[in-house]
């Protein structure tokens, strides 16, 4: 079931549930890794990246069980192993979070690199630097990231550029430090101050998050909590574009529209009418062909790379000529090969995709090469006319739950096709 048979050029209508943010609950659910009780994670989204985090932190000995709902208990006290595999970290780079919690309350870890991936090289140099500063003892061999630590010391450390889970990972490992540690230039992801906010109910003591500097008073343990994850704003953001290319009216509940002012304005300049309630935004076209629009990525509050590949599929169907620069990773472009096969204009120069709209895609066969460039094949599919298969699906599935459910909910003709 490795393709989607989408049958577009029909404007969705309709209301879907945002669920749980990727990007939330996977260092959420690394954090248990610095408690030896359980935390209770609610609102966990069903994703091929949940069961990837899940799968290694049970290689690890920790114990998980999950319900009917939307719930994971994560039990880390019998944990014995603290090692994170290349097999599991090359399928999901976010396995490099257990890096700090592990080196944090185990005093070791052994986690493979990353490597390349398909939208760059990726380093995680300024996670083992801000390590170090902490006074871990690290090296490399054979592929694998060697870190040991008595106990980590608070340590004052100024991120070189803006890194999500380099934030993640410092800000989990400086909460069972000893003294304070502040990190400068941090990441304001609403996801990074999720992380944040569950850990303080953990027991830790974090101030400053939401902004580019980060307090971390070590305590000398942390507890087990509830902790209910924040919505998914990039998925709520994809419905939200898949109304506007559709020429549609889509309702996403269950989110949050305070954390997606820089995605809502851009919706607004492609002629949407957008109305937002405290947990709910609604796009509406009112049949009309979208406007191109200017977009340039970088880290929050402004334009999120994971909506570039997105925004590049309505360009792609709007009027007039769009941009959509990308300036957070360096080879985050393999979507526009495959959007040009449905019959897009767009060129690329260095970083900058530009695009004359074209009055109508038409279906094709075409691949997905990673999570956000799926997504966008998918809109591309719902405004093309006749049928789209996407092959290699999977992509798809690591970050949006029940995606052809959801999107049928709104109308539209899509399905998986069987092998
Ligand atoms: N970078 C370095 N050195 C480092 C760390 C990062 O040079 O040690 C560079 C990266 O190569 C990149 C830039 O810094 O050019 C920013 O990367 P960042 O570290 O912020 O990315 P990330 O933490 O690996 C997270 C999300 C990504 C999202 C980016 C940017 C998670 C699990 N992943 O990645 O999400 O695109 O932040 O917002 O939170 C996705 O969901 O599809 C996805 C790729």
């Amino acid at each position: 079931m490795k393709k989607l048979l989408i049958n577009g050029g029909i404007p969705l209508h309709g209301e879907v549930r945002a669920s749980g943010a990727k990007n939330a609950v996977l260092p959420i659910m690394a954090a248990a890794l610095l408690t030896d009780e359980p935390l209770l994670v609610s609102n966990v989204p069903r994703l091929r990246d949940v069961t990837t985090m899940m799968e290694l932190l049970g290689s690890m000995g920790v114990a998980l069980t999950t319900d009917e709902t939307d719930n994971i208990r994560i039990d880390p006290g019998s944990i014995h192993d603290y090692r994170a595999p290349y097999e599991m970290v090359k399928t999901m780079r976010a396995s490099i979070l257990v890096l700090g919690p592990l080196l944090a309350r185990h005093g070791r870890a052994e986690v493979s690199l990353p490597g390349g991936c398909a939208i760059g090289s990726r380093p995680v140099n300024l996670h083992i630097q801000g390590l170090a500063a902490m006074g871990a003892d690290i090296h490399l061999e054979q592929g694998y990231i060697h870190a040991q630590a008595k106990r980590l010391k608070g340590a004052h450390i100024v991120l070189e550029l803006v890194t999500v889970t380099g934030t993640e990972n410092l800000m989990m490992a400086a909460t069972l430090a000893e003294g304070a540690t502040i990190i400068e230039n941090a990441a304001r992801e609403p996801e990074v101050v999720d992380l944040a906010e569950c850990l303080n109910s953990m027991g830790a003591r974090i101030g400053g998050a939401g902004t580019d500097t980060l307090v971390i008073e070590g305590v000398d343990r942390l507890t087990g909590t509830p902790y209910r994850v924040l919505p998914d704003r990039i998925e709520t953001a994809t419905y939200l574009v898949a109304g506007a290319i559709t020429r549609g009216r889509v309702k996403v509940k269950e989110t949050r529209p305070d954390i997606l002012e820089a995605v809502l304005l851009k919706l607004e300049e492609a002629g949407a009418q957008v109305n937002t309630g405290t947990d709910w935004i609604e796009v509406d076209m009112q049949g009309r062909r979208p406007r191109a629009v200017q977009v340039r990525t970088a880290p929050y509050p402004a334009f999120p790379t994971d909506m570039q590949a997105q925004f590049l599929a309505l360009n792609a169907v709007a009027e007039g000529t769009g941009t959509v620069t990308e300036t957070v990773f360096e080879n985050r472009f393999m979507h526009v090969q495959e959007l040009l096969r449905l019959g897009a204009h767009i060129q690329l120069e260095g970083n900058t995709a530009i695009s004359t709209g074209v009055s109508e895609l038409t279906g094709a066969p075409i691949m997905a090469t990673d999570l956000r460039a799926s997504a966008s094949l998918v809109l591309a599919g719902l405004a093309a006319k006749g049928d789209t298969i996407i092959d290699r699906i999977y992509h798809i599935d690591r970050g949006y739950e029940q995606i052809e459910e959801k999107f049928s909910g709104l109308g539209a003709r899509i399905r998986r096709l069987r092998d």
